[in-house]
């Protein structure tokens, strides 16, 4: 007899394009149902010791201290910022979008004084601003940025904010959740001080790891604290030690998570670095000469769009919401939909990690014309695939 009170688990086959989680490859999958250990046994460690030298290469640092942090990309935020800032300190925080503002809110609740460097949602922050908000204060402790600001589909550049936080001696803080596994990110090379991700983007593992990364340099700012981190879970003192030689415990390891972790990594071992930013690119550029073709208007800065997010204004007289709803349940395709001021104005359409295939730019092109048409928007009919597969056949191309 079957109980009315719950339900048998069967979620159905979607295809993820939204801004995240992405699909996650079978193999990765099948890593999550691997048999279980203590988060003490040798062969944990050892799966630890692999994912910790694949992180590395991800991040492209040599870090001693790189780890996944358990919990989602916000854990991977909190942990930057509460571990570095104390009240009384100064954050410099670029906001451009949702997530700026969430490391905001974050500083704030560390007892910083925070000084916004703000653009519009859709656009850069802008070097010189940065640098007018560094040269106004007699000391700041701390750079922090949006290097993909998934609310928007702005791909934020770091050269010059990482000169500058070297200049005013400012440690530099970079969120990468929409970039890490899907665009260049050289944490070393970059002069990048503390950087944190999340899994289930570019990475293509479910949402739980917050993949961290801090330099020497941010570690004897820890050092240096005048009081305790006041997250006892998020003190990467702490951590570190569960994370090292010693393995003292700290806190229960997601074990299955962890398996998970190392196989998507694994499999970015396997494809390349490089190979995987131009498949990134490949795809993103294909997806915006259908969007383009389709006579739609793409809403981030030109020169600094994302390859892993591509945000499109809505036209007008169409319905963001029946829109969506209409691709979810004809098609099996979840997209975003716009967040804060860009509420019902965009729609985000993330190829990320396991997502970002041509057979998908091509299967959402035409779904989208199909769901457009009925909404009356003039669309020539294949425009948008057309011109997606003329990108897609088009050798490689650089940024
Ligand atoms: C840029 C950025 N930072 C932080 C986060 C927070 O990550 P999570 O939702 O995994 O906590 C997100 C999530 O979308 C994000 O896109």
């Amino acid at each position: 007899m079957s109980d009315p009170s719950y339900q048998y688990l069967n979620p159905p086959y979607r295809i993820l394009l939204g801004p995240g989680p992405s699909n996650i490859s079978p193999r990765v999958q099948q890593a999550m149902l691997a048999p279980m250990v203590g988060h003490l046994d040798p062969y944990f460690f050892n799966i630890m010791d692999d994912t910790v030298k694949l992180l590395r290469t991800l991040f492209q640092t040599e870090n001693r201290l790189t780890f996944p942090i358990s919990g989602t990309g916000s854990a991977g935020m909190e942990a930057g910022l509460c571990n570095f800032l104390e009240p009384g300190d100064v954050a410099v925080i670029g906001v451009n979008g949702l997530f700026g503002e969430r490391m905001v809110d974050n500083a704030l609740r560390c007892g910083a004084e925070v000084i916004q460097v703000t653009a519009e949602w859709g656009r850069i922050v802008e070097p010189e601003t940065i640098e007018a908000a560094l040269k106004a204060q007699k000391r700041v402790k701390l750079l922090a940025l949006v290097h993909a600001e998934t609310s928007t589909g702005i791909l934020q550049p770091l050269t010059e904010a990482s000169q500058l936080a070297k200049q005013y001696e400012a440690l530099l803080l970079v969120d990468t959740v929409t970039s890490l596994g899907g665009e260049e990110v050289a944490v070393d090379d970059w002069g990048i001080d503390i950087c944190y991700s999340g899994t289930q983007k570019c990475i293509s593992c479910p949402p739980g790891l917050a993949p961290f990364t801090a330099n020497q340099k941010a570690m004897e700012a820890v050092e240096a604290r005048t009081r305790k981190v006041q997250s006892w879970y998020l003190d990467l003192s702490l951590l570190s030690s569960y994370w090292s030689e010693g393995r003292f415990y700290h806190h229960t390891a997601p074990i299955c998570m962890i398996y998970a972790l190392h196989e998507a990594l694994v499999l970015i071992a396997e494809e390349g670095l490089e190979a995987r930013w131009q498949r990134h690119l490949r795809h993103g550029s294909a997806l915006k000469a259908g969007i383009e073709a389709m006579g739609l208007t793409l809403h981030a800065q030109e020169g600094h769009r994302l390859s892993t997010l591509t945000s499109v204004r809505i036209p007008s007289g169409v319905d963001d919401l029946r829109v969506r709803q209409k691709l979810l349940n004809e098609f099996g395709i979840e997209i975003g939909g716009g967040l804060g001021p860009l509420k019902g104005r965009i729609w985000r359409i993330g190829l990320m990690g396991h997502s970002s295939t041509g057979e998908n730019v091509l299967l959402f092109l035409s779904a989208l014309e199909e769901v457009l048409a009925a909404e009356s928007y003039p669309v020539e009919p294949g425009a948008g695939v057309k011109a997606a597969i003329q990108t897609l056949t088009k050798k490689a191309e650089t940024k």
